[in-house]
């Protein structure tokens, strides 16, 4: 199967499930020469600058259980590959990993014990995007928003209709469920009525009746156990195009279909080529209400370094979620994760969580590693 770059400027023709070979010598995108260098620094809460970008360099950041796939997307760009196929193969190495919970084989269950995925791709250059949500039985729904992005005139495909649109495009059906996962969702199941996602009355933020409800912070902290995470990949090229994809296993036992910000363009993932990408992990309902991976995006456009913009998104969030008292803690602070990534036109990168403690995974083209995120708030009681 032949890669090229069809009449609208746009790559085509990459094979369904073979990721590397799929996504062998695709040129990347058009644009022309990227800005200066600049370092960042003076990120507020935890402190922890941007990391400054090297014009015409490569680089690629991502959720930490990310490494493997930002080495990936940094080799495939070096060898010429579109950034978009790139992040998709990156990620790919982490949704065939049945030892990742959090994402395709292996990801955890939703109540009744089906995988069901969310993804989302976005293209600088083009400035499209495609996405799944809800998708069941398909390893790779990466990919699956990637052949969204390329072969239709759609952004978003749900529930049965997305797998069905993966099996037309040549996409295997199995079981993602292993037995590790199942073994965990029985245990849960054991014990499920303390952390599911029915509100009782006592939880609820808002009642008709006007009667105020209880906060509870137990039940958050073990929602947020249980969360996991999810991955995001962003990229640029040395020629400053950029590409994103975020993909997921979702909530952990979440009501069946429960969407989440990753398949969802402007909350899980955002990517403008005149600025840059950005992408969440975490709380995806936060970064929904938030239009968070959008809003890191326009928070560089106007100025700020990746990890400011960042943590002036998360600041946002926090400020908000004091309306919903169940999602704060006694002195107003949220209880729950939410963690931000970002990367410039011009490489420099940087990400932020709300609760002290994470750690993303980059590549700027000198090797992949992990590296501490900034903070908004320092962990309680450490
Ligand atoms: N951030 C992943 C999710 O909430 O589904």
């Amino acid at each position: 199967m032949s890669n090229h770059i069809d009449r609208r400027g746009f790559l085509v023709s990459v094979g369904a499930a073979a990721g590397a070979a799929a996504t062998a010598g695709l040129a990347g995108g058009a644009l022309g020469a990227v800005g200066q260098s600049q370092s960042g620094g003076g990120a507020g809460g935890g402190g922890v600058g941007a990391r400054a970008g090297r014009a015409g360099r490569v680089c690629a950041i991502s959720s930490a259980n990310g490494v493997p796939a930002v080495a990936r997307a940094v080799e495939r760009i070096r060898a010429g590959v579109d950034p978009a196929l790139a992040v998709v193969e990156g990620v790919g190495i982490l949704e065939a990993d049945p030892n990742d919970k959090t994402v395709g084989l292996g990801g955890r269950p939703n109540e009744f014990g089906i995988v069901e995925l969310d993804a989302s791709v976005m293209h600088g250059p083009t400035h499209k995007a495609g996405s799944v949500a809800s998708v069941q039985n398909i390893m790779h729904p990466a990919q699956v928003a990637l052949k969204v992005l390329q072969y239709t005139d759609h952004v978003m495909i749900v529930g049965d209709g997305a797998r069905k649109f993966a099996i037309a495009h040549g996409f295997k059906e199995e079981n993602l469920l292993t037995e590790e996962t199942r073994q965990e969702w029985m245990q849960w199941r054991r014990h499920r009525s303390e952390i599911d996602d029915w509100l009782t009355d006592s939880q609820m933020d808002w009642k008709p009746d006007g009667t105020r409800p209880l906060t509870n912070t137990e039940k958050r902290a073990e929602l947020e156990e249980r969360s996991a995470g999810t991955i995001h990949c962003s990229a640029v090229t040395p020629a400053g195009d950029l590409a994103g994809c975020t993909t997921t296993s979702g909530l952990a036992y979440k009501i069946p279909g429960r969407v989440g910000d990753s398949p969802i363009i402007g909350a899980g993932l955002f990517t403008d080529n005149e600025v840059g990408s950005a992408g969440a992990t975490g709380r995806g309902e936060e970064a929904i209400q938030s239009c968070g991976a959008h809003s890191v995006v326009m928070e560089m456009a106007n100025g700020k370094d990746p990890t400011e913009a960042c943590l002036a998104v998360l600041k946002k969030v926090a400020d908000r979620v004091r309306r919903q008292r169940r999602l704060v803690d006694e002195r107003g602070r949220p209880n729950f994760n939410l963690v931000l990534y970002a990367v410039r036109k011009d490489g420099a990168y940087g990400s932020a969580c709300m609760i002290e403690g994470r750690e993303f995974a980059v590549d700027d083209g000198t090797g992949a590693r992990r590296e501490k995120c900034a903070f908004l708030f320092e962990r309680r009681g450490d």
